[in-house]
């Protein structure tokens, strides 16, 4: 069965304990938006698309602790991680409801379902990419864990697998934090799917020796031109992807599209707690005078990736910025229909999903 990473019932937000997998399965519940920002800024809560949901609901804890502006509350929950795009789109979705009245638990309720429907899309476009493609290497944790359903990189191996694929995945380790080794292995193995964990740097000889017929990710934030940020350690293997003429694919929702940047240059790296790779299991691995370097994301430039898989089907980098603004004009005209009494229209749907683009 599918994990769920969170869920929100009358006041308290229950979250799995990303820090505590694969060893110990335990809730953490919050009820204040300090907590919430807190669990987002030590990864009890992780991964892009989860981060902009539980955002979401604290936003809605800090409504009804009944002591923060919207404002204010926006100020604290978007200082926790400063590269997932998801986080300001969820924190934004539940300020604008409630700074003009709205119910904020409706629109925060309305967020999450839109995420979990987007990333359910996003595995039913990606999944015939995935028909022949057997043995697929994954980064990080991209999974349900890191989008409260479904996931966006193992959303299409999941369909895939539904629909009869017999399908391999190597999986990284993503130091320091292992969120492959503990999380994505986590659920692989929960729902019985063949797979390896390996050293992050025993992908490129699995790369190099024709064992991975495609490689399939994640985004904390997509540029207009393509260029995007995932965990540390994604644009090695972009390259040695495109070195070793194997398929590269980025699967993300909406809400990790940011329209506003023109290339990834701009994207905010975020760099986190040097002991994070100094100290493993309460122990330190280094030499106590040595100096360690965090950074959590890097940037892959978008002329690495074949194609992104988005809830509206398969787009090429060179197509990205087109289809962006196609979505902001259906947008804009959906809300001025409202304003104008009428009902609005859901932004129109994209092409059906294509198959497998070539390189
Ligand atoms: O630091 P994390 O664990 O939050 O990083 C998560 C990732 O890099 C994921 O690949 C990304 O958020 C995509 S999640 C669908």
């Amino acid at each position: 069965m599918q994990v769920r990473a969170l869920w929100y019932t009358r006041g308290v937000l229950s979250v799995l304990d990303q820090r505590a997998l694969p060893a110990v399965t335990r809730v953490v519940r919050l009820r204040t938006l300090a907590a919430t920002a807190e669990a987002i800024r030590t990864l009890t809560v992780r991964g892009a698309p989860s981060i902009g949901v539980a955002a979401a609901y604290g936003m809605v804890l800090g409504k009804l602790e009944g002591r923060y502006t919207p404002a204010r509350a926006a100020k604290v929950l978007g200082a926790t991680r400063p590269t997932a795009h998801d986080l300001f789109v969820g924190i934004e979705v539940v300020r604008s409801a409630w700074a003009s009245g709205e119910d904020v638990e409706a629109a925060a309720h309305a967020y999450r379902a839109k995420v979990v429907e987007e990333c359910h899309q996003i595995g039913i476009a990606g999944a015939p990419l995935f028909a022949t493609a057997r043995r697929v290497l994954t980064h990080c944790n991209a999974g349900a864990l890191a989008t409260v359903e479904w996931g966006t990189a193992l959303a299409p191996l999941r369909v895939a697998r539904q629909r009869g694929a017999h399908l391999f995945v190597w999986v990284d380790e993503t130091r320091p934090l292992l969120q492959g080794a503990r999380l994505t292995a986590w659920e692989l193995a929960r729902e019985h799917i063949p797979h390896a964990v390996i050293a992050d740097n025993a992908a490129g000889h699995f790369l190099s020796t024709g064992q991975v017929d495609a490689v399939v990710v994640g985004a904390d934030r997509i540029a207009r031109n393509g260029d995007f940020a995932n965990k540390i350690g994604t644009y090695e293997k972009a390259v040695v992807a495109r070195e070793n003429r194997v398929p590269f694919y980025v699967a993300a929702p909406w809400s990790t599209f940011d329209s506003h940047r023109a290339t990834g240059a701009s994207i905010p790296v975020e760099e986190r707690d040097p002991d994070e790779v100094a100290v493993m299991a309460g122990r330190r691995l280094t030499p106590a005078t040595s100096r360690s370097r965090n950074p959590a994301f890097d940037v892959t430039p978008a002329r690495y990736v074949t194609a992104f898989i988005t809830p509206e089907g398969i787009v090429r980098p060179r197509d990205l910025a087109r289809t962006l603004a196609r979505r902001a004009r259906a947008e804009r005209n959906a809300g001025a229909r409202v304003r104008a009494g009428g009902s609005g229209t859901a932004p129109p749907r994209a092409r059906s999903p294509r198959g497998p683009p070539g390189r």
